[in-house]
């Protein structure tokens, strides 16, 4: 056996089909309900508003190089998180994304920032790839977006219609408040794969991929149990009685460890892997 023989994205799919968020984070449906709330968190950071203390974003804008006349493809970019200041460089920014309630806050976004450089094209990466729908971009740009799916697929496309450098993050420790609520109820086996899987497969693919990984403070805050409920449901598997049961009991108990007055705050740290790679012409 040697190195190139294993086939990392089998690895990769069995271990995804075990994670706890599964392929709803691919849903339509999920995305278009949280659009809203994902919208106003973003705008909230870029803002610089105190309540969250999220530095995600202007780590990874540390790192996306865009040079003027440069062309990007930003791969399920919901509200514009960093669709909105590429565009600020770019020529062109071409967002895609499977829900259109994101892409509706994207178009809000980008009049409200004056820019009329996007292009808006409502699909699945899946389906735009397999349609053939998607030219080259100078950076291409997957970020937080390629949660589910076939990687090996993915990695493929990307690299065909890249022409200067990809970046992609995936999670190494993604909303730690929701792994502690997990772990609370019972479910603590399932986890997303590791993202060395998609540095593997990229090294098969002729591609010498760098890492970094992206250390980034998150701050959530819940008004009521009952929402902290939800939100921390709508990632993952629905809840059975039993374990609601549970995870009530937790956060009653976690809002009352709490001295001040609600909303329940968490604050904690999350890792997202940022693997990005410069074509050498
Ligand atoms: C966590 S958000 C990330 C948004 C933005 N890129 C960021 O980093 O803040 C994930 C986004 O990917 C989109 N998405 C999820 N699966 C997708 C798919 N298969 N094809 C296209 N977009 C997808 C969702 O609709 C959502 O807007």
């Amino acid at each position: 056996m040697d190195f190139n023989s294993i086939d990392w994205n089998a690895m990769w799919l069995e271990e995804s089909g075990r994670a706890h968020w599964k392929d709803n984070m691919s849903s339509k449906a999920l995305w278009d309900r949280r659009a809203d709330s994902f919208d106003k968190r973003i705008n909230r950071v870029r803002d610089g508003e105190s309540r969250d203390k999220d530095d995600y974003i202007s780590k990874m804008l540390d790192h996306i190089e865009v040079k003027p006349g440069w062309t990007v493809l930003d791969i399920g970019c919901g509200p514009g998180t960093l669709a909105i200041p590429l565009a600020q460089k770019a020529d062109r920014v071409t967002g895609l994304d499977i829900s259109p309630e994101m892409l509706k806050r994207l178009r809000a976004n980008a009049e409200k920032a004056g820019l009329d450089n996007i292009k808006y094209l409502n699909s699945s990466w899946q389906d735009a790839f397999a349609k053939g729908l998607l030219n080259s971009h100078d950076v291409v740009v997957a970020s937080r977006s390629l949660m589910s799916g076939d990687m090996k697929a993915a990695l493929t496309h990307i690299i065909s219609i890249t022409r200067q450098a990809a970046y992609i993050t995936f999670p190494i420790v993604h909303l730690p408040f929701d792994f502690e609520a997990y772990e609370a109820i019972g479910r603590n086996k399932k986890k997303h794969p590791p993202y060395i899987y998609i540095l593997n497969m990229l090294y098969q693919m002729g591609i010498h991929a760098n890492v970094e990984v992206l250390y980034s403070r998150v701050k959530t805050q819940f008004p009521s149990v009952e929402q902290a409920m939800e939100d921390i449901q709508w990632r993952t598997d629905p809840f059975v009685l039993e374990e609601k049961n549970k995870l009530q009991e937790f956060l009653k108990k976690k809002f009352a460890e709490q001295k001040s007055a609600p909303p329940f705050t968490h604050e904690g740290k999350s890792q997202w892997a940022l693997i990005w790679w410069r074509n050498v012409n």
